[in-house]
């Protein structure tokens, strides 16, 4: 772990229980254009994706990375075409059998976040399976954004908690930015301290909205399928010689 990062990161996580935790959160993009560089089809670029995701998780414990987080498909990824979705569900369902084995043995918790509701039955079942079988693992915690959206998580979080005032579990005076947390799919997590999008796009495409208030962002050039461990740890280590101030001054 770089020493410089070790200071600046996770001053604001939640009260999640961890112990010095690190997290870095990934807007994979570029997938599409990788492909269509090279004359293939667009998802010739997320099976290739999906093989850096190995990497990276691989490369996390050595990077002092607790926490991984990352976007596999948005909620506003439906407007894509039925064969480019249809491919995608694929790719998780194989992801998750081919994975699940490594996984477990890397020591890797994954959990998932995203509204399952509009999932396929057979790829809920797998997820659920996943988050079982690794449940007792923490060496890196891998959590998979799958329909997932900022705006949906804190609508769909809103709407449990108008749940809980209606029926006398709750006042509207309990609700505080803590509390409001509790309900959000990612209640398990430390916010994230670090949000890199690949691609060269520089926007958050409603990725943790909630969650990134003080994330420091980078945003480079490289397409998704091309990201190494060896950029990933250098992505990493300018994280270090960021100057967080959560809104104070420094000294
Ligand atoms: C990101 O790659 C992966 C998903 C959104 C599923 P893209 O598919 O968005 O790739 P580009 O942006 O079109 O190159
Ligand atoms: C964001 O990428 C979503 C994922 C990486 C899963 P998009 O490619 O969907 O985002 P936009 O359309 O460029 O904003
Ligand atoms: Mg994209």
């Amino acid at each position: 772990m770089h020493d410089e990062a070790k200071v600046k990161r996770s001053t604001m996580p939640k009260d999640t229980g961890y112990n010095d935790p690190f997290h870095v959160a990934c807007i994979m993009d570029g997938n599409g254009r990788w492909a269509q560089q090279r004359g293939r089809r667009r998802l010739v670029g997320h099976y290739v994706g999906a093989q850096r995701v190995r990497d990276i998780v691989k490369a996390c414990p050595d990077a002092g990375v607790t926490h991984l987080t990352i976007f596999a498909f948005s909620t506003e990824n439906w407007k894509r075409t039925q064969s480019e979705v249809g491919g995608l569900m694929r790719l998780f369902r194989r992801y998750i059998i081919h994975e699940a084995k490594a996984l477990l043995e890397a020591g890797v918790r994954v959990r998932f976040i995203g509204d399952r509701i509009r999932l396929e039955d057979t790829l809920v079942s797998l997820m659920d399976e996943l988050e079982l079988l690794t449940a007792g693992n923490s060496k890196l915690h891998l959590t998979i954004a799958i329909n997932y959206g900022g705006r949906d998580e804190v609508t769909r979080a809103a709407q449990r908690l108008a749940v809980e005032i209606e029926q006398g579990r709750l006042t509207h005076k309990d609700v505080d930015a803590e509390c409001l947390a509790r309900f959000l799919d990612t209640r398990f997590l430390p916010d994230p301290d670090l949000v890199i999008r690949t691609s060269g796009e520089a926007r958050i495409s409603n990725f943790l909205l909630w969650q990134s208030a003080y994330a420091e962002y980078e945003f480079i050039d490289t397409l998704w399928p091309d990201f190494t461990p060896e950029e990933f740890n250098r992505v990493v280590s300018r994280f270090g010689k960021r100057e967080r101030r959560f809104g104070g001054v420094t000294a």
